[in-house]
């Protein structure tokens, strides 16, 4: 035991950056959005997932991964034998892009700070990047996530692992599909975490 706590304390509170963001108006999703999602879960999680951006029940409720993708993403927690208030959820963009569109470059380089100070502030042991928005912009590359996934990359000392996107499993169901890759990834997480 060396006496320190278990978390850092002098990084910045998932509530200064809630509020520092305010009613954000520095990209043109703001025009669009009914609310901001900011992030949702254990403000110390172990374990981080970053998805693309809020759809429209995410943008009705302002909380991330409440719809479809949602429910395929809480089915994929719970079979690593965790809980959703476990872990840390949230999005490359913070506000809806218009139906669903892919996120624009500006708009992810106007939020990209922010999801980077979440992540200073939570310190979790892995990330798991959703799809290629999610490992594209943490890991500063244009690679396909059919290729960037199943191997740990590094963000600043912290590994990320990136997998497919709870959507692109709802599209691609059976057994020849993404689902088994995903598991596989997810397995290295349970590993590294040492868990269960
Ligand atoms: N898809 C995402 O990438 N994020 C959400 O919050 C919901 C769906």
């Amino acid at each position: 035991e060396t006496g320190e706590p278990p978390h850092d304390q002098k990084h910045e509170s998932l509530e200064k950056i809630r509020k520092s963001l305010g009613d954000c108006q520095r990209c043109k999703l703001a025009k669009g959005r009914r609310n901001l999602v900011f992030g949702v879960g254990n403000p110390q999680a172990r374990l981080v997932f970053v998805g693309e951006g809020p759809g429209g029940d995410e943008d009705r409720q302002g909380e991330p991964f409440v719809g479809e993708a949602g429910q395929v993403l809480n089915r994929i927690i719970t079979a690593m034998g965790l809980e959703r208030e476990d872990v840390y959820i949230c999005n490359v963009v913070k506000c809806r892009p218009p139906d669903n569109r892919d996120p624009e470059a500006d708009e992810i380089a106007a939020c990209a700070p922010f999801l980077l100070r979440q992540l200073q502030s939570v310190q979790p042991e892995v990330v798991v990047a959703l799809g290629r928005f999610a490992a594209q912009t943490l890991l500063g590359t244009k690679e396909a996530i059919s290729k960037l996934r199943g191997k740990f990359r590094d963000y600043h000392g912290v590994p990320v692992m990136p997998t497919y996107h709870p959507s692109y499993l709802l599209r691609n169901r059976g057994d020849s599909g993404p689902f088994w890759e995903v598991w596989e990834d997810m397995t290295q997480v349970l590993r590294l975490l040492k868990l269960p």
